[in-house]
């Protein structure tokens, strides 16, 4: 009974959706997982029983990150975790855009960081994600200390997320994302993945417009999940104060064009199917940033990974041997 009371608890925020499911996969596929382990979900959007099915060991919750409303039953039926992983948030920068209240409601999550205020033991840590596109665009390989300059709404709502936790939360790491592609989730997510939609899209046999002045470093989903599992697992195992922000990509910029021309490779399309355009000949309802390819050495010297080429990335997730 001392040990189950001791053992340490794991929570992942938006365990529904895409990096979230890949995260719960990631933990579980730990042998002997030395860790109790629950996620959030919020509407139904994804069915659950799939997951619950997949990850028999985690426990779901229904929390709203805009009102913190089931945080108190995490408490209750849980306890209080020792890692949060943050994986929530209207992720669709159109969305954000066109209702910026929803936006910074939920992806700047105060409901959170004051319930993570409130346990009395203070020894969690919070992993945060955060994205590229808090950058403006304007050079390429951004540093982490570079000015951060959002030019939408959900650039802006994260990059307020990041200074909520930065000043209010003890140990944190934040972790700036770029694209995350890969696989499907075990319980399909409802929005477009992107090498899948490039890959349907092209083999309908159709020409296609992608951006040649759109830079990107695509980050293979399993690699984002190995620095959130190393990151956990140094916490639980040192517990030494952690504030840290690190970019995370893949080693590769690459532009939309590239990104489409690496799938039509590997599938065997023609590459005239791929028609190269402006970014500014196209009106998408947002602002999107044009080069925010990212410099990674910090993420590769301090958790010590080489992330996968974006090449490699799109083989694995075609599922070509
Ligand atoms: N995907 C990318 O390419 C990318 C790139 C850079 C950064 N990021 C960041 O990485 C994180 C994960 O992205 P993702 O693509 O995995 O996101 P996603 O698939 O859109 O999943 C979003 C999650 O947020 C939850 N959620 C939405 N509204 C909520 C609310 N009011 N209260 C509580 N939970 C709520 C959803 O729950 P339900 O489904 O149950 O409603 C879902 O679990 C996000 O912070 C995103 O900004 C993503």
């Amino acid at each position: 009974m001392a040990g189950a009371l001791n053992r340490r608890k794991v929570l992942v925020v938006g365990g529904t959706g895409y990096l979230g499911q890949h995260l719960l996969q990631g933990f579980s596929e730990i042998e002997d997982i030395p860790y109790d382990l629950a996620f959030t979900h919020h509407s139904n959007s994804v069915p659950l029983h799939p997951l619950l099915h997949a990850i028999p060991r985690a426990v779901a919750f229904q929390v709203d990150l805009r009102t913190g409303d089931g945080f108190d039953v995490v408490s209750q039926k849980f306890g209080h975790p020792h890692v949060v992983v943050n994986c929530a948030a209207i992720s669709v920068p159109r969305a954000c855009e066109s209702d910026p209240d929803a936006a910074m409601s939920v992806n700047v999550p105060s409901s959170l960081v004051d319930w993570l205020l409130s346990f009395r033991e203070g020894n969690t840590l919070l992993i945060h994600l955060s994205t590229d596109q808090v950058y403006e665009g304007v050079k390429s390989f951004y540093k982490e200390e570079d000015e951060t300059v959002p030019v939408n709404v959900y650039g802006k709502s994260k990059l307020a997320a990041e200074q909520l936790i930065s000043e209010k939360c003890p140990n944190f790491a934040i972790l700036r994302s770029s694209i995350i592609f890969g696989p499907q989730t075990i319980s399909p997510v409802p929005k477009s993945l992107p090498i899948q939609w490039i890959d349907s899209v092209l083999s309908k046999g159709d020409e296609m417009n992608f951006f040649y002045d759109e830079f990107r470093c695509p980050v293979y989903v399993k690699d984002l999940v190995i620095v959130i599992l190393s990151l956990t697992q140094r916490w639980l195992s040192e517990g030494k104060k952690m504030q840290l922000l690190l970019n995370v990509g893949g080693p590769d910029r690459v532009s939309r064009v590239q990104m489409a021309e690496a799938v039509a490779d590997f599938r065997g399309y023609s590459p005239s199917l791929i028609k190269p355009v402006s970014a500014s000949s196209v009106d998408r309802g947002v602002s999107s940033p044009a080069d925010i390819s990212m410099d990674i050495s910090k993420l590769v010297r301090t958790l010590n990974v080489v992330p996968t080429s974006y090449k490699e990335g799109v083989k694995l997730t075609l599922g070509i041997p």
